[in-house]
């Protein structure tokens, strides 16, 4: 431990002391307990037991932007607001250390060994005691994991770390898309796994998210989502994607295909890496992808509001946070502060290569989004005419399942249910207008759409 910073550590943690004694942080005096010091790379951090005086040490401590703390840190040049916060049962002060303490970059190379990855998991970076920090993607609880921050904060740099060893596993499949033309990801799409070209323009994303998809949907036919059907040794497909609001805010359907996607991947043992500058743009919008990000990698953000979303709770705050990988790793019911891996040229070197099953993601066309797309309903023009004259039939929605198939197109069962009621739907508004559907008297084959006055309008 760095001798320099044990001793400021000794002083923080007695002027915390004793002014508690004197009763500046509680309304009498209190005697604060069990102490605990930590000394990590960006920032020192300082806990302590102070049991039903905890709320009120945080409100003075934290009041007109942490005044008081401010008086306590015994070194004036930090360059982000010292925080206080809960931390399980105990108090949490964080101050960054001045320039010249903090390790601002900590290698994937200086780890003892280079780490493989198993079971889904990857080294993300070492925490405040310089402990590997391992998230994991599993079945689970963190199927997916969001990795938000604002540019510059090293989001592009976690994700290729990640991609280097989640590629280790021969039993990973990497899908790559990069809202920001490859300037992200480029590097590791020759990686071993990596099932073909990082995909950078709006069609190839969604081509890439609909092989996905379709990828899931043969292993939920195959009886391989239930835990009987499971083999061991059995692939895992990891979709990664830098700036992924890119893509979603040209379109909808790129919204629509993902969140699909995340919400049934975990039982296929597929999963997602979503990397955004604009987590409240990229996430809010969609309460599907929101609820399916369980796992969190959070670096700097811009302000109070863009840390909320990102961490999905008021403290600890993200933007406080330091650029270059200073991060919270969030799991399940865990925050971890951690300095994340930097990883350059010579890492992606180092990994193994792979061959491509293609040159370009299977083309697909509108027809099959409709169908692809269950949980975030959407569907095509025909399956809506088809509805509309199924309602008309009161065919409900068996038959009307059976006609659909019947035409080459399939669907889930929620989807047909709510491609019954919009035909419903439809029809009642026609009535309303005016119109009702009847037998075209041109063609017996064909359904019209006739006015009140009988001259035929449209054929369905
Ligand atoms: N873990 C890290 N450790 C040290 N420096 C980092 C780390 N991550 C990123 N950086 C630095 O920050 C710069 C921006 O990182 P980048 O990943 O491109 O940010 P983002 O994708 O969030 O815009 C990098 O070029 C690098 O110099
Ligand atoms: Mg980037």
């Amino acid at each position: 431990m760095n001798r320099e910073r044990l001793a400021l550590m000794k002083r923080w943690k007695a002027s915390v002391h004793k002014s508690a004694l004197r009763g500046e942080l509680t309304k009498d005096p209190v005697v604060l307990s069990a102490f605990y010091a930590v000394d990590g790379p960006r920032c020192a951090g300082l806990e302590f037991y102070a049991g039903r005086h905890s709320a009120d040490v945080i409100a003075r401590l934290s009041r007109s932007d942490a005044a008081l703390l401010r008086t306590l840190i015994p070194w004036g040049d930090y360059d982000q607001a010292p925080q206080v916060y809960m931390s399980g049962n105990r108090v949490r002060l964080d101050c960054a250390w001045p320039a010249h303490l903090a390790v601002k970059m900590y290698r994937l190379s200086d780890l003892p060994s280079r780490p493989k990855s198993r079971r889904g998991d990857w080294v993300a970076g070492i925490e405040e005691t310089g402990r590997p920090v391992r998230p994991r993607l599993n079945r689970m609880s963190t199927p997916n994991y969001l990795f938000a921050g604002a540019t510059g904060s090293g989001k592009s740099v976690a994700l290729l770390n990640a991609a280097i060893q989640l590629s280790t596993d021969p039993r990973n499949r990497l899908v790559l898309l990069d809202g920001k033309w490859g300037a992200g990801l480029g590097p590791v799409q020759h990686l071993q796994g990596v099932v073909g070209p990082v995909a950078t323009t709006l069609s190839d994303a969604k081509n890439a998210l609909l092989w996905s998809i379709a990828w899931m949907r043969e292993r939920y036919e195959n009886g391989a989502c239930n835990a009987a059907g499971r083999a061991e040794g059995e692939q895992r497909l990891i979709l990664i994607a830098d700036e992924f609001q890119e893509f979603g805010a040209q379109d909808d359907d790129f919204t629509a295909l993902l969140s699909s996607y995340v919400a049934r991947c975990r039982e296929a043992d597929a999963h997602a890496i979503l990397a955004t500058q604009h987590p409240s743009q990229a996430i809010i919008k969609d309460g599907t992808i929101k609820r399916n990000l369980g796992g969190r990698v959070v670096l700097r953000v811009t302000d109070s509001d863009a840390s909320k979303v990102a961490v999905g709770a008021e403290t600890p705050r993200a933007d406080y946070l330091q650029d270059q990988g200073d991060s919270y790793v969030i799991g399940q019911n865990a925050v971890t502060r951690c300095q994340l891996c930097y990883v350059d040229q010579g890492d992606v070197d180092r990994a193994e290569t792979g061959q491509w099953e293609f040159d370009d993601f299977p083309e697909l066309n509108g027809e099959d989004i409709g169908s692809f797309v269950d949980g975030q309903f959407s569907c095509t023009m025909t399956e809506l005419g088809m509805a509309t004259v199924a309602a008309h039939l009161g065919e409900g929605r068996d038959l009307f399942t059976q006609r659909v198939n019947a035409r080459g197109f399939t669907a889930g069962y929620n989807r047909f249910k709510r491609m019954t009621a919009m035909g419903s739907e439809i029809l009642d508004a026609i009535e309303a207008e005016g119109y009702e559907l009847r037998q075209s008297a041109e063609r017996a084959s064909t359904m019209a759409l006739v006015a009140r006055n009988d001259r035929e309008l449209v054929y369905a």
